[in-house]
């Protein structure tokens, strides 16, 4: 596994030194010991920042790797770092530790791509667009409004990492290979000096527990659905027959052939790479449904999946911020679309409601008007709704106003141009 472990190094080398302090606690180290070994192990990991280590695929896995090099340079006290440890218990230590600084930072990629799309929200909070259920023109929204759902989706993401990384932060040095050892090293002292929140309390699920692997997984193939959906529309705004957003050149690519063409890679690659975030989950959940407690080999195959979906997750974020900061909206193409009277037809039938029309009855009336409106090729808004049922009055056709109807939607959570501007002075605080 060193071809792919050998990125928790750092990680490796920080719970190593942990573990010696805290023995020299329980006196199987001296104080000379720990210190040649502490500067060891962080010589060890120059090296391996400045690319010198020679790692060996004879020694298997990163924690091997660095055990022998240390032993190697300060001879016989660095045989005894091994005391009271298992490579069972130190790789849970290291997946941890590695797991706990990846949501960190992105935890962080996500707050920049919802930054990304407030200014957006925030230039255009008040640009209308057709919102659409089914993918019919639905309703009118704006397109502060549309990307204000996605912030939201993002911050339930954050606080998904932020949950798991509660069952993360969790301490299992010390279990040893699989029922603890009979050299007592104090644990809290570890977990206290690793960051950790607490100690593991059962050897057994310590070492074979994957858990949080397969929830931080799992949190990352949920933020692949919401980016995957956003490329999703950016696609569709960006096609001809939509024509409300322009990606930058630098964000798209030509044809080789069709000289017009402008695609949207970056979208179409977010939305394939999903695909991966979701496979990397079913890969680990697979890996691990079959195995009797405590650690088998199997539990290696924990990691591919983790980083490849770490990898893949954090140049999605990147690259979508950057995407998302450099769209233009077509305002004009905007407007035109949602100035379709039919998007108001629900507005309609909220007149009728209003005038004392049962809103079953109401629906049913303007579904006559739409029908009429289509049957002779009539917008709705240029109908005489007075020949149409006597509930309508002359007042009826003022239902059609764009920018009334928009206002008119204040309630919590509706896209009022006013609603959307509180909103976005709330994320401006939050961000
Ligand atoms: N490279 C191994 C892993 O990732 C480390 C633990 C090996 N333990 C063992 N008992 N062979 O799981």
């Amino acid at each position: 596994s060193i071809s792919y472990d050998w990125r928790m190094y750092r990680h490796d080398i920080a719970g190593s030194i942990a573990h010696a302090r805290a023995q020299v606690n329980a006196g199987t180290l001296t104080e000379d010991e720990f210190s040649a070994i502490e500067q060891g192990l962080h010589e060890i990991e120059t090296e391996i920042d400045s690319g010198e280590f020679e790692f060996s695929t004879e020694l298997e896995d990163i924690h091997m790797n660095i055990e022998t090099a240390l032993t190697k340079k300060i001879g016989a006290a660095g045989a005894k770092l091994h005391t009271a440890r298992s490579r069972n218990d130190q790789v849970a230590t290291d997946t941890r530790l590695y797991c706990r600084e990846e949501i960190d930072q992105l935890t962080a990629h996500l707050t920049a791509l919802q930054s990304a799309l407030l200014n957006q929200a925030d230039k255009y909070a008040a640009a209308v667009i057709p919102g659409y259920t089914h993918l019919q023109r639905g309703q009118p929204v704006t397109v502060g409004h549309h990307l204000l759902a996605y912030v939201e989706m993002l911050e339930r993401d954050k606080a998904r990492l932020a949950d798991s990384r509660k069952r993360v932060n969790i301490c299992p040095l010390g279990s040893g290979a699989l029922a603890g050892s009979t050299i007592n090293l104090d644990r809290q002292q570890i977990a206290r000096e690793l960051e950790f929140d607490c100690i593991t309390t059962n050897s057994m699920d310590a070492i074979s527990d994957r858990d949080y692997i397969a929830e931080f997984l799992f949190a990352m193939a949920l933020t692949g659905t919401h980016l995957s959906r956003l490329s999703e529309d950016l696609i569709l705004w960006c096609s001809s027959e939509f024509g409300f957003a322009t990606l930058s050149d630098a964000h798209t690519t030509g044809s080789s052939l069709m000289p017009q063409k402008k695609n949207p890679d970056v979208c179409e690659l977010t939305r394939g790479k999903t695909g991966r975030l979701y496979g990397n989950l079913v890969a680990l959940l697979t890996a691990a449904k079959g195995l009797p407690l405590t650690y088998n080999r199997d539990l290696q195959e924990d990691k591919e999946p983790l980083f490849d979906s770490i990898d893949t997750l954090k140049l999605a974020l990147m690259v979508n911020t950057e995407m998302i900061a450099d769209m233009t909206i077509n305002v004009e193409a905007c407007q035109a679309a949602a100035s379709d009277p039919l998007l108001l037809a629900t507005d309609l039938a909220d007149y009728l409601v209003k005038n004392g029309v049962p809103f079953r009855q109401a629906h049913e009336l303007v579904g006559q008007a739409v029908a009429e409106s289509v049957k002779t090729n009539t917008p709705l808004d240029q109908l005489d709704l007075t020949q149409v049922s006597e509930h309508y009055g002359p007042d009826a056709k003022e239902v059609f106003d764009l920018q009334k109807a928009l206002a008119a939607r204040t309630n919590p959570g509706a896209p009022s141009v006013e609603n959307v501007k509180a909103e976005i002075t709330r994320w401006q605080g939050k961000l």
